[in-house]
């Protein structure tokens, strides 16, 4: 995932406001499960064949995901913000692991900060692996985990 340099503005160009996320595999044989996401109508009426749904933000139906993702950077004040400056949404990391890997498998993050990899591994029974330079990030994951009762072993290895 490319990080970003803050939501930064300009004057002399579009306000930048995405991150891009890098897709790598080892071969042509990689797991990848489509997902599907709510796509608005602005009425009901005219879809045949088309199952139409209802929330509090209108009708929709369900449609393939599409490659641009319109997930909120953390605010502050979100139950899931534990106070680290650069922690990801759960929503992003769920989605990820969610269509690249089934039950079970194990997802690494080398640079897991706050651990936010870890959580939403644990929650969607994927094992995980997390490192981080700094020590800190040890007491922030096991905190998350407790908070959400999640049972993960965690095993520290310092180096
Ligand atoms: C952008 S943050 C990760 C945030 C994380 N995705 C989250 O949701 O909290 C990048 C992390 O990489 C760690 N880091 C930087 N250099 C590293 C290194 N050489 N080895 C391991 N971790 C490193 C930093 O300490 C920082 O916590």
């Amino acid at each position: 995932m490319e990080q970003t340099p803050a939501w930064r503005t300009s004057k002399r160009w579009f306000s930048r406001k995405h991150d891009t996320i890098l897709f790598y595999s080892k071969s042509d044989r990689y797991t990848f499960h489509p997902q599907q996401e709510k796509s608005y109508l602005t009425h009901k009426y005219g879809f045949a064949n088309i199952d139409i749904q209802q929330d509090a933000r209108g009708y929709y139906r369900l449609a393939a995901m599409r490659d641009v993702w319109d997930i909120p950077a953390l605010r502050g004040n979100q139950p899931e913000a534990v106070g680290y400056p650069t922690q990801k949404p759960l929503a992003l990391y769920e989605r990820i692991i969610r269509a690249s890997s089934n039950p079970g498998d194990i997802a690494l993050d080398p640079f897991c900060g706050s651990g936010t990899t870890a959580v939403a591994a644990e929650r969607l029974g994927r094992q995980w692996i997390a490192m981080d330079i700094w020590d800190g990030a040890y007491d922030i994951l096991c905190g998350r985990l407790e908070a959400e009762r999640l049972g993960g072993d965690v095993i520290v290895i310092a180096l």
